[in-house]
């Protein structure tokens, strides 16, 4: 069976989902690897290293002749229209928001898994690719802040005098929050965060940070996820942050909710009690922010007494990491099909609850259940007709 991977169509997306590392173990699992010519060049990895690797380089991908495409972003409706029925898809499909091409599947009779939807179960934690791809974006969170930050980040103490740390809050502490944490630890300064979730506060403390104790109720939900606060509980919530944020130099929000517009964590009056040159970065601004007035991929500077917060509203961050983050997407792509494929056929087992449970879309069906009550209420379809 043949597995290709094609570069991305998304403008700004450095990613590959097939690394030279991975196109091996492709290759050794009895698989035909096609690349696109230049599909790693921005991430790194040229064309040369990928026939090193036993895979091949096509100018152009003939789609009809591919059984198994790796992705990273959603795919274009058009490249969904030129597959054959039949054919696997391996990616990360946004299915809540891309309905126009989970409808593109579906009709083409494609059967996709995508990665978002991996069960976050110890079996398939090597598949998990909101893991592999949050670590990268708290880790890069944190420089970004950096490079922005008039200061430093750790206390020095020189015959000129004494610097103080900086004061990291970190406001989420899932996979991203704790790499933030991890990571600004590493950098001397002092860190504190929150997080809705019961068992956060024992994971803060393990990264070195100290987490911060609000009177409100932990909001856990299954899964290990969190709930949606009711809007009084929401409110309480950030009348008892208020006064961490305002003792903050650099914040970095992460809090999501699956499913649901990200959770407002921080407001502009609280913003405007912050002192000046200290930096947000709301690595949930793609999905509606975590702080009011953020705008995904832009720099706003918002004005307070004697100067400006610069609040950083992130954008696809793992993508300017993309070697490493490719690296890491690669592998937890190659180890799902590792998992379908025996003696270089792809033959998915639906008894298995990771192949199942990542499966959106398969024999002209929407498997994903929520993603199929999303097309057929009428805003599903209205939006994906619109698109269309
Ligand atoms: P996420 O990206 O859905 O959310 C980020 C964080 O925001 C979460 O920790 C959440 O509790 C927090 N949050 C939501 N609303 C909030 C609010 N109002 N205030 C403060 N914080 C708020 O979460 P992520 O990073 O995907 O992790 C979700 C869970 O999955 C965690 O419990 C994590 O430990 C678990 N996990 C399990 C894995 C496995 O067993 N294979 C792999 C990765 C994560």
């Amino acid at each position: 069976m043949r597995i290709a991977a094609l570069r991305e169509r998304i403008e700004g997306e450095r990613r590959v989902a097939i690394t030279p590392e991975s196109a091996r173990q492709l290759v050794d699992a009895g698989l035909v690897v096609t690349i696109e010519s230049g599909a790693g060049a921005e991430s790194g990895y040229p064309d040369a290293a990928y026939q090193a690797a036993g895979a091949e380089v096509a100018a152009s991908v003939a789609l009809g002749t591919v059984d198994v495409l790796a992705h990273v972003r959603p795919l274009p409706v058009e490249t969904i229209g030129a597959l054959k029925a039949g054919t696997i898809t391996v990616g990360l499909a946004s299915a809540a928001s891309e309905l126009a091409a989970v409808r593109a599947l579906r009709d083409a009779r494609i059967t996709s898994f995508a990665l978002e939807l991996v069960p976050r179960i110890s079996r398939a934690q090597s598949m998990d690719a909101l893991t592999s791809q949050s670590l990268v974006t708290g880790y890069r969170s944190v420089l970004e802040a950096s490079m922005r930050f008039p200061r430093f980040f750790p206390l020095y103490m020189t015959a000129a005098g004494t610097i103080p740390p900086a004061k990291v809050l970190v406001l989420g502490a899932g996979v991203a929050g704790l790499q933030a944490i991890a990571t600004a630890k590493r950098l001397g300064a002092k860190v504190s965060a929150y997080d809705v979730r019961a068992a956060s506060a024992d994971e803060v403390a393990s990264m070195g940070g100290t987490f911060i104790t609000l009177d409100l109720e932990a909001a856990d939900a299954a899964g290990g996820y969190a709930k949606e606060l009711a809007e009084d509980r929401a409110a309480r919530q950030r009348e008892l942050l208020t006064p961490h944020i305002h003792a903050a130099d650099i914040i970095i929000t992460t809090a999501l909710i699956p499913g649901r517009p990200a959770p407002q964590l921080v407001t502009a009056e609280m913003l405007g009690g912050m002192r000046a040159g200290s930096v947000i970065v709301d690595l949930a601004a793609e999905s509606g922010g975590n702080v009011e007035g953020s705008v995904a991929g832009e720099d706003v500077l918002v004005p307070v007494v004697d100067g400006v917060v610069t609040l950083v509203g992130a954008k696809n961050m793992a993508s300017a990491m993309a070697f490493d983050a490719s690296r890491l997407y690669a592998k937890n792509v190659a180890n799902l099909v590792a998992l379908m494929t025996t003696d270089g056929t792809l033959t998915p087992d639906f008894d298995d609850e990771v192949v199942a449970g990542a499966c959106l879309t398969h024999d002209g069906a929407v498997r994903h259940e929520p993603t199929a009550a999303a097309l057929e209420a009428p805003s599903g379809n209205k939006n994906s007709e619109g698109k269309n």
